[in-house]
C-alpha cells in the first residue's frame, strides 16, 4: 500500500473521506449504536486501522466510560487523531503497530474496525479475526465496515458509476476521482457479502451479519 495515508492524506483525510464514501458518518454513528452494551459501560474497546479516530471518537461519545485503545500503521494519521482526542487522553491510546502482527495484552469488549480490514488478503483477514476473537472476552461484539465486492460484473459497474457521481457532487473534479479509484483498485481487496460471513464463521464469531450495505460498503458484526 506504499505510503498512501501519508503527511498530505491525514491531514485532509476528514473532510475527503466524507466526500468519497457514501454516508460515512452515518456508518461511523450505526457502529456504535449497534454495539449491545448499556451506555454507562465500562467498556474496552479495540479499533483495529482506527486511522485519524473516527470510529474510536464515536464510540467515546456513545459510551462515556469506554476506554478505546486503537491501531494504526500511519504515524501521520495518529497524530491527527491524538489531537481529536487530547481532552480525554486518559480514556485513549493510540499505538503505532501493523494490525497484521500487533502485540496487545488483555480483553477487549469490543473490538472495531473502519475501512481498514479491506487492505488485507482473504488469509490476513482470517488470521487477524481468529486473534480478535481470542481477544474478546465471551458475549463480546466484533464490528466492522468494509469495501464489498459485488458478484455481478453488472452491478459492480453500475454501482461504480454511482459510486463516481456521489464524488462528483461532492466537488471532486474527474481527474481526482479517476486517481482515486485507481488506488482503491490497487490497494482495496473487497471480498463478497456472503464470502466476508463466511470468513467470519470460520473463524469461529457467531450470530454473524451484514448489517448494513449500500452501493459497495458495508457493515459486518459477530459475536464471541
Ligand atoms: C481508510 S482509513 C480508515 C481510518 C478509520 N478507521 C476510519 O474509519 O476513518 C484506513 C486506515 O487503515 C490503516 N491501515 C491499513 N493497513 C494497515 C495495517 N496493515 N496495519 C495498521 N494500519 C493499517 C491506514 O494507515 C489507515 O489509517
Amino acid at each position: 500500500m506504499d505510503d498512501r495515508f501519508n503527511t498530505e492524506e491525514a491531514a485532509n483525510y476528514d473532510d475527503a473521506i466524507r466526500r468519497r464514501i457514501p454516508l460515512y458518518r452515518e456508518i461511523q454513528t450505526l457502529m456504535a449504536s449497534l454495539l449491545p452494551f448499556p451506555k454507562k459501560e465500562y467498556l474496552r474497546v479495540l479499533d483495529l486501522g482506527c486511522g485519524t479516530g473516527e470510529t474510536s471518537v464515536s464510540l467515546l461519545k456513545e459510551y462515556p466510560l469506554a476506554r478505546v485503545t486503537g491501531i494504526d500503521s500511519s504515524p501521520d494519521m495518529l497524530d491527527v487523531a491524538r489531537k481529536k482526542v487530547k481532552h480525554t487522553t486518559w480514556r485513549v491510546d493510540f499505538l503505532c503497530q501493523d494490525i497484521r502482527a500487533f502485540n496487545l495484552e488483555g480483553e477487549f469488549d469490543v473490538i472495531v474496525s473502519g475501512f481498514s480490514l479491506h487492505f488485507l488478503s482473504p488469509d490476513e483477514k482470517e488470521e487477524i479475526l481468529r486473534k480478535c476473537l481470542a481477544l474478546l472476552k465471551d458475549g463480546g461484539m466484533f464490528m466492522d465496515s468494509e469495501a464489498v465486492l459485488l458478484p455481478s460484473e453488472k452491478v459492480y459497474n453500475m454501482y461504480m458509476e454511482k459510486w463516481k457521481d456521489f464524488m462528483r457532487s461532492n466537488g471532486f473534479s474527474d481527474e481526482e476521482i479517476g486517481s482515486h479509484i485507481l488506488k482503491f483498485l490497487k490497494d482495496v481487496k473487497p471480498m463478497t457479502v456472503d464470502n466476508q460471513l463466511g470468513l467470519m464463521r470460520k473463524a469461529g464469531f457467531r450470530d454473524v451479519e451484514c448489517y448494513f450495505k449500500y452501493l459497495n460498503w458495508a457493515v459486518f458484526g459477530g459475536y464471541k
